[in-house]
């Protein structure tokens, strides 16, 4: 990968502080194996939505892959889909939706971010719902991008401007007849909503919908009040605010303020079979995996994903057997527990 490109993706924002916390947390918490509990058949299957899915992983949206591998999210979908896992596929992907459908991924979700032309955004949630998406998420931590210094430092991004296609755009691009650096400059986020806003959205159609940006255990509750389905527990991978907690340092305030009302995901710093053993033992009902997916991606395409998330499924697997666990909604609380090191 050119230096921009990596520094793109490597990097938070500030002094990436949250960025280091969402890998340092998961120190704070110990694994208890238990022993002699027949661990003959293990399964690390789940059930999410419908979609029958070989472990609780998902993969990060995240845009812009084309940067990273000529195939881009098309590639990371196939590779989702060999591996029997969920993919959320991001608004601003360089791949479009329909595209990205035909790839052979089971559970593909559209994520989104609130833009001002509401009508656009009616018009995607349309396009997801045609092309058998079966969630729609909100990302909700980008009113405004975070200060990350290393895409400073590099000024540009790729070769040139046109090295960002944004395939989801590119059919209202031909019919306004506008470029895709004009999209971006547009301002098309909107800043000004708020909680009110999720019942127009979900108004949008019958697919579930999921939040994802929550940090708190007062957001939590205002998303389950708001009828969201799916909190995701995220500090977007540390790009955002910096200085905040780690991902995994609030799951267990999310999971007690949401109370069973709506399924959780942690995302971010999700390295090790063993980080998914402790998210599930702390209430979270799947995880979400980003940047190692785009190393996977950057090194092999499709096959890359493919290989990276069938490893993280089977040593899932491996660290359950090891843990006494035959299912992986079997893990509670008594399977962790916390230290002061
Ligand atoms: C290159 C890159 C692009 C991203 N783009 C998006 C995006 O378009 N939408 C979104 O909700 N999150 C985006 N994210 C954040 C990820 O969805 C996710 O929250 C984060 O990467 C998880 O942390 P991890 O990389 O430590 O697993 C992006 C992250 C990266 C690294």
């Amino acid at each position: 990968l050119q230096p921009s490109i990596f520094d793109f993706v490597a990097g938070g924002s500030g002094d990436e502080q949250t960025m280091a916390s969402n890998l340092r947390g998961f120190d704070r918490f110990k694994l208890r194996p238990r022993i002699l509990r027949d661990v003959s058949s293990v399964d690390t299957r789940i059930d999410f939505f419908g979609a029958d899915l070989a472990a609780p992983i998902f993969v990060s949206p995240m845009g812009q892959q084309k940067l990273i591998h000529r195939s881009g999210e098309k590639a990371t979908a196939q590779g989702a889909g060999r591996a029997g896992l969920g993919f959320v596929l991001s608004m601003g992907a360089s791949v479009s939706l329909e595209e990205v459908a035909k790839a052979g991924c089971n559970a593909l979700w559209l994520q989104m971010y609130y833009l001002r032309d509401r009508q656009l955004m009616a018009d995607l949630v349309a396009r997801a719902v045609q092309a058998g998406f079966r969630a729609i998420c909100l990302t909700a931590d980008v009113p405004v991008v975070g200060f990350r210094r290393r895409d400073q430092r590099h000024k540009q991004l790729g070769n040139s401007p046109a090295d960002f296609v944004f395939g989801n755009f590119e059919k209202y691009y031909k019919e306004r007849s506008a470029s895709t650096d004009a999209y971006l400059l547009s301002g098309l986020h909107d800043l000004a909503v708020t909680w009110s806003d999720l019942e127009w959205l979900r108004s949008q159609s019958e697919l579930p919908l999921a939040l994802k940006g929550v940090m708190t255990r007062e957001d939590a509750r205002c998303a389950v009040d708001s009828g969201v389905q799916v909190i995701v527990v995220s500090n977007h991978g540390g790009r955002q605010i910096d200085h905040a907690s780690g991902a995994i340092d609030v799951l267990q305030e999310v999971v007690e303020a949401v109370d069973g009302r709506a399924k959780v995901v942690l995302d971010g710093g999700v390295r090790r079979p063993t980080d998914i053993a402790i998210a599930l033992s702390l209430g979270a009902d799947a995880v979400m995996v980003g940047r190692p997916v785009l190393w996977a991606l950057a090194l092999a395409g499709a096959d890359g994903v493919a290989e990276l998330l069938k490893h993280l499924t089977g040593e899932l697997g491996r660290v359950l057997t090891l843990m006494g666990i035959a299912r992986v909604a079997d893990l509670d609380a008594s399977n962790v527990e916390t230290v002061n090191r």
